[in-house]
């Protein structure tokens, strides 16, 4: 990836999603939020903003519709909890959502985090596994029957957008530590205190969050699901505001140089979710484009370690959710 970003152009004009609906999920801020305002003023009818602190999803809705531009075409803002580094939370959300919201149109899988430290998350995982990997399986897992019927019900495959990273390519720790020598276990490895370097650990979730994607595509059928992956660049959001204040000072010196505004990082994310066609299905789209599989997910280790990945992290689904068709 080059230092400096490519320009990106906007959103083509004459969007309209009227009649249509969206799931966001962590809408509450950054990306989220500016994609939920983006849909929205592209007049998206009914929105489900999916949050972990409902008042503060309810301050987001407050603001949106504060928004002329939106709040001219009269849309339906709701706010579901949805805290992803709790199953009970996840498996809650789901049961809700199509009572809420019968037929969904688009869901963005955007929460995410992005650590250095080694933290557990209540659910046994390492946190940046649960919050960027786990969570997303499992939402998946136990959504996609609602998806696959809303399909039926529009007419038109239900668009699933994943927020991924390019980092996943760049700063990934498995081609350099296979845990296919060192471990029997992808997640052990990765939930592991010791095992990854604090710049990898970001990188190597989402490097299964773009496996996952890529296993599971073939097994939809995309006249029913559009499935793709998308990596905004770099973009000027809270997502560093964890770091230590000397890091901090430092990403946010390069942030100042490289970063994209948040605006136009939702003009990629809403690109992935409503103008690219069916043709992205199964892709990992960097910026605009389709980008290659990556060198390491292509090698015969990356191959293996997908493959493994998947049966463990159907053994982690199973313990949570009966697997729908697709999954088994
Ligand atoms: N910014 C970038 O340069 C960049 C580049 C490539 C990909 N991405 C990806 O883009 C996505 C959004 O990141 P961002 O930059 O917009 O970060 P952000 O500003 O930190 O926003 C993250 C969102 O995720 C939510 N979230 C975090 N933990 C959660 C949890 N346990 N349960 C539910 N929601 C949770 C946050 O909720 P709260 O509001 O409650 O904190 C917030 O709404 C992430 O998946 C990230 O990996 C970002």
């Amino acid at each position: 990836m080059p230092f400096f970003q490519p320009k990106v152009t906007p959103l083509p004009s004459g969007i309209d999603l009227q009649g249509k609906s969206a799931v966001i999920t962590g809408a509450s801020a950054g990306l989220g939020l500016e994609t939920a305002r983006q849909l929205l003023t592209l007049n998206l009818s009914t929105l489900v903003l999916a949050v972990r602190n409902e008042s503060k999803g309810k301050a987001c809705m407050e603001a949106l519709l504060a928004d002329l531009d939106i709040s001219s075409k009269s849309p339906t803002i709701k706010i579901l909890k949805l805290d992803v580094n709790d199953n009970t939370s996840i498996i809650s959300f789901s049961k809700t959502l199509p009572q809420i919201l019968p037929v969904v149109d688009i869901l963005i899988l955007n929460a995410g985090i992005s650590r250095l430290k080694h933290n557990p998350s209540p659910t046994g995982h390492e946190e940046s596994v649960q919050v960027n990997y786990l969570a997303n399986t499992l939402l998946l897992a136990t959504l996609l029957p609602y998806l696959t019927t809303s399909a039926s019900q529009t007419g038109s495959p239900t668009r699933i957008t994943w927020v991924g990273s390019r980092m996943h390519e760049i700063m990934t720790s498995f081609p350099k530590k296979s845990p296919l020598v060192t471990h029997t276990s992808i997640l052990e490895y990765l939930d592991a205190k010791s095992t990854i370097s604090p710049f990898s650990r970001y990188a190597d979730s989402k490097l299964l969050c773009a496996m996952f994607m890529y296993s599971l595509a073939p097994r939809v059928d995309p006249r029913k699901i559009v499935l793709n992956m998308v990596c905004p660049g770099m973009v000027d959001t809270g997502i560093s505001d964890f770091l230590p204040v000397y890091w901090r000072v430092l990403v946010d010196l390069v942030k100042a140089v490289r970063a994209r505004s948040v605006e136009v990082g939702g003009w990629l994310i809403v690109n992935a979710a409503v103008v690219a066609g069916e043709e992205s299905h199964g892709r990992f789209l960097g910026d605009k484009e389709v980008l290659e599989v990556s060198k390491y997910i292509r090698s015969e280790a990356g191959r293996e370690v997908q493959e493994n990945l998947w049966d463990e992290t159907m053994v982690e689904l199973r313990k949570i959710t009966t697997l729908p068709e697709e999954l088994r």
